[in-house]
């Protein structure tokens, strides 16, 4: 965890929370597919790889009350918990490579933005579709986003691996249903765009 850990925190510390590329003032592709998923506010959802993403203070502000964020970079959780203050309480907090990780227990909802793409090598991926089978029952919802086949080739001096929703569908295999499809494009804080996908899976 450490060579991956240290790239992400020395990240959050040389650009801040807003100066990333993949910074968002408001994540709100995520927040609706996961209220369109989620109606019960008690619905267990885990944020992987949720960095400093403001999705959580959101998630807090629409009532969720059973909210875990992952993320390697104690740097990155870090920010999110010192934004949140007081609420900070409310949430899980899990500092874990998620390729390594062993849960615990298991959520309805499973989000990541952005992650899943970083994992270029086969062994990886599949180390983290057997942590997402653990981490999810049969009826959960799975929110994936990465770059789109038009997206960039590489996010933070990292290679990425670039999808279409069919393609991630091919990856994940049937366990996961697809559901839903989108693309965004991404304003960076740069002005410059990038293109993304959304898919949304049922886990069978
Ligand atoms: C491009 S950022 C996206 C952050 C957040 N999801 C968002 O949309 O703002 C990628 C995040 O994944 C985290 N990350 C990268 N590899 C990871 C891994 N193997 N396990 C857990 N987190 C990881 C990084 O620390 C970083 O916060």
């Amino acid at each position: 965890m450490t060579d991956s850990r240290s790239h992400w925190d020395s990240a959050y510390n040389a650009k801040g929370e807003t100066g990333v590329s993949w910074y968002q003032s408001g994540p709100s592709r995520s927040l609706e597919l996961i209220k369109a998923a989620a109606p019960m506010r008690g619905t267990p959802i885990i944020d992987v790889g949720a960095g400093a993403s403001r999705l959580a203070d959101d998630l807090l502000v629409a009532g969720y009350s059973d909210l875990t964020l992952l993320d390697v970079s104690e740097v990155a959780l870090s920010r999110t918990r010192d934004r949140i203050g007081g609420a900070a309480n409310k949430v899980a907090w899990i500092v874990a490579d998620v390729t390594k990780w062993k849960p615990t227990r298991t959520w309805w909802i499973w989000h990541d933005r952005a992650v899943f793409h970083f994992l270029t090598d086969r062994a990886a991926q599949d180390a983290y579709i057997a942590t997402l089978r653990q981490a999810t029952v049969p009826g959960a919802t799975v929110i994936l986003s990465t770059f789109a086949l038009t997206g960039p080739e590489k996010c933070s001096g990292l290679p990425v691996q670039r999808y279409s929703a069919d393609s991630l569908a091919d990856r994940l295999g049937p366990d996961f249903a697809l559901d839903t499809k989108d693309t965004e494009q991404h304003q960076t804080p740069f002005g410059t765009s990038q293109d993304f996908i959304y898919a949304g899976f049922r886990r069978r």
